[in-house]
């Protein structure tokens, strides 16, 4: 019978078996595949597991800080590397979704290949590849290794991409990655974060990506997360967040007139994220957080509730 601790034990000893005493890098992302993979390795070779952990710039309100003393305070052994500024320098003035995502992506394998180079003699490279990621080919939810995965034919092979590969949960779904997480002792709160994009805010900000745009993206995110805990729905939804359109509207302040941006929030129920219907919040809480944002935000406006389902609508606006 599958028990996570038999998983643990059986998996730690894979680990040692294969990889013994070489050096092996991983891609850290804040979210739960990565994580558990994480806390696996270090269990089987310790020091010889050099994580990174990237900020694009993109990602959510005190995320990198949060997360990166999270993971030091988990005893890994973990570099985090701030370029925000290159991957802002990338994205500047592209407005064409898919070019956005190749600039990010592009941006992500130079960082990361950077970093690899940095640990001598590294010969591993490992990932948080779940079995649903393996049978789909091209993972839609795989943070850092699905941004690899899905870029690896973009101008010949970055070094790291010649390390040879470690997926110690190749094998097992999500549901199964989290109670693994929960035997190794991982923190609940991170182990039941929602599912957040690689390329982060820069797929929820329509247009082109500014430093000031993403501020104020950060600052929304914020309130209506925050918000969903606080009101006890966050674990009622699968996934939640909110849109920057492209779109500036009237609206009055006092005696003038103002013409600011207009936010689109969308939280979805899903299993697996194929397909998603809306959810149904309460009025009062849209209510309550449509105003803190207004109130809250320098530069936005108007508030509106995403209210379609996948298909045909996606999750992410793009
Ligand atoms: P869509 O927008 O296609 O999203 O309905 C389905 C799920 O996939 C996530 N998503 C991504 N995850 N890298 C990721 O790691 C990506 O490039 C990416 N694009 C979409 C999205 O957040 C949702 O959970």
């Amino acid at each position: 019978d599958w028990t996570p601790d038999s998983f643990i034990e059986e998996t730690v000893e894979f680990i040692k078996e294969k990889v013994g005493s070489d050096k092996v890098v991983l891609g850290l992302s804040g979210g739960v595949d990565s994580t558990v993979a994480a806390v696996l390795l270090n269990k089987a070779i310790g020091k010889n597991l050099y994580c990174i952990f990237v900020n694009n710039g993109l990602l959510r309100k005190n995320e990198f800080e949060n997360v990166l003393n999270q993971y030091e305070g988990m005893g890994l052994n973990v570099k985090g590397v701030d370029a925000s500024g290159r991957f802002l320098e990338a994205l500047k003035g592209i407005e064409d979704p898919e070019l956005k995502r190749k600039a990010i992506g592009n941006a992500f394998i130079e960082v990361f290949d950077d970093e690899a180079h940095k640990i001598e003699d590294v010969t591993w490279l490992a990932q948080g590849t779940i079995y649903p990621d393996v049978i789909e080919s091209v993972s839609a939810t795989g943070g850092p290794s699905a941004t690899i995965k899905s870029h690896h034919n973009v101008g010949g092979l970055p070094d790291f991409m010649k390390l040879k590969i470690v997926e110690p949960l190749r094998a097992i779904f999500k549901d199964e990655v989290r109670r693994v997480g929960r035997s190794l002792g991982i923190d609940p709160e991170l182990l039941g974060r929602h599912p957040f994009p690689g390329p982060g805010l820069g797929i929820r900000i329509l247009g082109d990506i500014t430093a000031e745009k993403v501020r104020i993206l950060q600052e929304v995110d914020h309130i209506f997360i925050k918000g969903l805990k606080e009101w006890g729905l966050y674990d009622d939804v699968w996934q939640a967040g909110a849109m920057l359109l492209p779109v500036n509207s009237v609206g009055v302040m006092g005696d003038e007139r103002t013409y600011e941006k207009c936010v689109a929030l969308r939280a979805v129920e899903s299993t697996d994220g194929m397909t998603a219907d809306w959810v149904n919040l309460p009025y009062e809480f849209l209510q309550k957080i449509s105003n803190d944002i207004i109130n809250k935000v320098k530069g936005v406006n108007r508030v509106v509730y995403d209210i379609s389902s996948k298909p045909p609508a996606t999750i992410e606006w793009e």
